[in-house]
């Protein structure tokens, strides 16, 4: 008997993606057991800047950077081998060992069919386009749910993996005719990349699900990594300009195969103000100079497309839909020291729609027609706040700012603030 209970820690995104979760889970996972991804893709990209310098993770789970860490790519993720592997020569080039990344036998593969899949969708939906990545993640997904997908475990054999391929590029040949003479329909395109991923991954390729049991028999500390954000969510997102994930605290438990019980703590990570990248509603959202300003200031540019990313006012309305569909424990607030002198900040703390207020509405073109109510407003703060490392520390309106934030979540406590981007610029309060 082991009298010492698991801790199981998800660490989500409040928002749209990109609230910086990589920073917290990498302070997080410093002492933990494992770290696992459970959704998502290459679409995200996970920046982690610590003492072996400064990296964008797409599909390696952020505990990468901790000698003891046991690292999970969980059967939920939709994996790129192409991209894993320079991922992973990219990490080894910086002398990190990547003898703890373990990957998933039910893992679904992604390949580039999927890309031009992904940019070949988009493209036909002309003006309603999502705005994807065009990483192929939406297309991986239908394969996986129209139970034609590829696994990792057939990577143990290589001519059976291609034997595999081969139907189903001849599927899609007859169902896309007008890609079908594109290279990436064609068998002998993936041999080689089959074979390198075979070689390469296979030793890593096994049942994380017992792993993970394991380790929750331990007693261990295992945090399970979000990807993208709650808003994104392909349930309770803003549908249909979502991704094609699980998002929310339980999409990531489940495609880690952490049984819900296991959860002694989720912790939400939000912006200090709102982002978006790609098509859809976004109340806050500012078009002016500030938002401009903050945009250059926080550098809000896609760390996977390179894109812009659309910047606003903290959304309340958002957050409390968060917190309602996520029951965090904690919060995150992060890059609060952008704000630092960048003019008044407002939170929205209700939507409009005519003269009437409304939650956070289902449809999508109900939330395009949401006018933000800003009732907290003349928030602000001048100091630069990169070097505060305790809470009292911070100017008073940058306290007060982080109190309201936390306001819109009821029941977490706010836990971490960060203020900067390095392992050390953040505030545990
Ligand atoms: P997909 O995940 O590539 O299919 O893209 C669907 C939507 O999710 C688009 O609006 C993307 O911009 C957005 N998205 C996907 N991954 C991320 C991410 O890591 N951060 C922010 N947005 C993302
Ligand atoms: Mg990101």
């Amino acid at each position: 008997m082991i009298d010492r209970k698991a801790e199981v820690i998800a660490i989500v995104g409040g928002q749209w993606g990109d609230e910086g979760k990589g920073k917290v889970v990498d302070y997080v996972a410093q002492n933990a057991d494992v770290v696992g991804r459970g959704q998502g893709g290459d679409n995200a990209g996970h920046t982690v800047i610590n003492e072996y310098g400064k990296f964008a993770l797409h599909q390696i789970p952020s505990g990468i950077f901790n000698p003891y860490t046991v690292n999970i790519i969980g059967s939920g993720v939709v994996l790129n081998p192409k991209s894993l592997l320079s991922e992973m020569a990219t990490l080894s080039g910086k002398g990190i060992s990547l003898d703890r990344l373990v990957i998933d036998y039910r893992t679904h593969l992604l390949f580039d069919y999927h890309k031009v899949l992904d940019g070949y969708q988009e493209d036909g939906k002309g003006k309603k386009c999502i705005g994807t990545t065009k990483k192929g993640i939406g297309p991986a997904y239908v394969d996986k749910t129209a139970r034609v997908g590829l696994r990792a475990h057939l990577l143990e054999n290589p001519e059976n993996c291609l034997k595999e391929l081969k139907f189903i590029l001849e599927q899609k040949r007859r169902e896309y005719r007008s890609l079908s003479a594109r290279d990436e329909f064609r068998l002998d395109y993936y041999a080689d990349i089959i074979h390198e991923s075979s070689r390469m991954l296979w030793p890593h390729i096994t049942d994380t699900q017992e792993i993970i049991e394991e380790y929750l028999n331990k007693g261990s500390k295992i945090v399970a990594e979000g990807a993208q954000g709650t808003l994104l969510d392909l349930d309770y997102g803003t549908y249909p300009y979502v991704t094609s994930s699980r998002t929310l605290v339980g999409g990531v438990l489940l495609g880690l195969g952490i049984p819900p019980q296991y959860l002694t703590r989720s912790i939400g990570v939000v912006k200090a103000y709102q982002t978006r990248v790609g098509e859809g509603g976004m109340p806050t959202e500012l078009k002016d100079e500030q938002g401009e300003l903050i945009r250059q200031k926080g550098h809000e540019f896609g760390t996977t497309t390179g894109r812009p990313r659309r910047v606003g006012y903290f959304d309340g309305v958002a957050a409390r839909y968060s917190q309602r569909t996520n029951h965090f424990t904690d919060i995150a607030i992060t890059r609060l020291d952008i704000l630092s002198g960048v003019g008044e900040l407002k939170v929205c703390s209700s939507y409009l729609l005519g003269n009437s207020p409304c939650s956070f509405p289902v449809s999508e073109d109900v939330l395009d027609c949401c006018k933000p109510f800003y009732g907290e407003t003349g928030y602000g703060w001048e100091e630069d706040i990169s070097s505060v490392r305790e809470f009292d520390e911070l100017p008073l309106g940058a306290r007060v700012y982080a109190y309201i934030l936390n306001r819109h979540f009821p029941n977490a406590r706010l836990s971490f603030i960060g203020v900067g981007p390095s392992r050390e610029a953040l505030i545990v309060v």
